[in-house]
């Protein structure tokens, strides 16, 4: 049976042939300007911020921090052909090609950005821990996933296939117009269960509504959750 859990976590994903994230990744694609509006208003003023984007994907996120004044911006992210692209479009931008388990640069952050990237993250315990090192006091993650009923059903233009997870949650096969992605979708209390158990206080939630046709199964309901957290 092929493994979705196995495939979600593969750090490579995103360089594999069938996947092209620079289509969904750009920066005017309808879903990155969907998170980027639900974001900007609990960012205020960057200025004087190191901050860190978590999974930069193609650098979405770049334009907007330097808008909102961030003094230094560093992207991570394991895909090399996600990497190459988003240095060639901000060659003012640190992006490095690392996974969150393998980065281990000896300086800390503001704020650390992290856009559906915790559906690849294989212990959330252990990357949440990562993330609170990573933070000065005071410092904030803005987290965002994907809300696990939503992303767990086929909705027009997504076709979903779900195994159940014995640790609760479940690894989707999502084949796409774009190409066929593999992610895991847990509980969000699971996600501020262990944020809170890794010194990281919650101190807003928003679940983040679609008022696109694609998702009129949700009834209103939040497709993905942005928690903002404390260190
Ligand atoms: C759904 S895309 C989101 C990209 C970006 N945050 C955005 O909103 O456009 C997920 C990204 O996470 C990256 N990724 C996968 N595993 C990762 C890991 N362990 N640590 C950091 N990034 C990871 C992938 O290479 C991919 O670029």
């Amino acid at each position: 049976m092929e493994d979705y859990r196995a495939k979600a976590v593969n750090p490579q994903q995103y360089d594999s042939p069938e996947l092209d994230w620079r289509i969904d990744g750009d920066e005017d694609a309808y879903w990155r300007i969907f998170f980027r509006n639900h974001l900007k208003p609990y960012l205020n003023n960057l200025a004087g911020k190191r901050v860190l984007d978590i999974g930069s994907g193609v650098g979405q996120l770049f334009n907007m921090l330097k808008g909102l004044g961030a003094s230094e911006i560093v992207g991570i992210d394991p895909s090399k052909r996600n990497v190459e692209s988003s240095q060639k479009t901000h060659p003012d931008v640190v992006v490095l090609q690392k996974s969150l388990q393998q980065f281990d640069m000896d300086i800390k952050f503001d704020v650390a950005i992290c856009i559906m990237v915790f559906e690849h993250i294989p212990d959330i315990d252990v990357a949440l821990s990562r993330v609170s090192q990573l933070l000065n006091e005071k410092g904030r993650f803005y987290l965002i996933v994907g809300d696990m009923e939503c992303f767990i059903q086929s909705i027009p233009g997504a076709e979903v296939d779900a195994q159940p997870l014995p640790e609760g949650g479940y690894a989707t096969k999502t084949i796409r117009p774009n190409g066929t992605m593999f992610d895991i979708f847990r509980p969000l209390e699971n996600y501020i269960t262990s944020a809170q158990f890794n010194g990281l206080k919650l101190v807003d939630e928003k679940g983040l509504v679609s008022t696109s046709e694609q998702h009129k199964s949700m009834d209103g309901k939040p497709i993905c959750h942005l928690l903002v957290l404390e260190k």
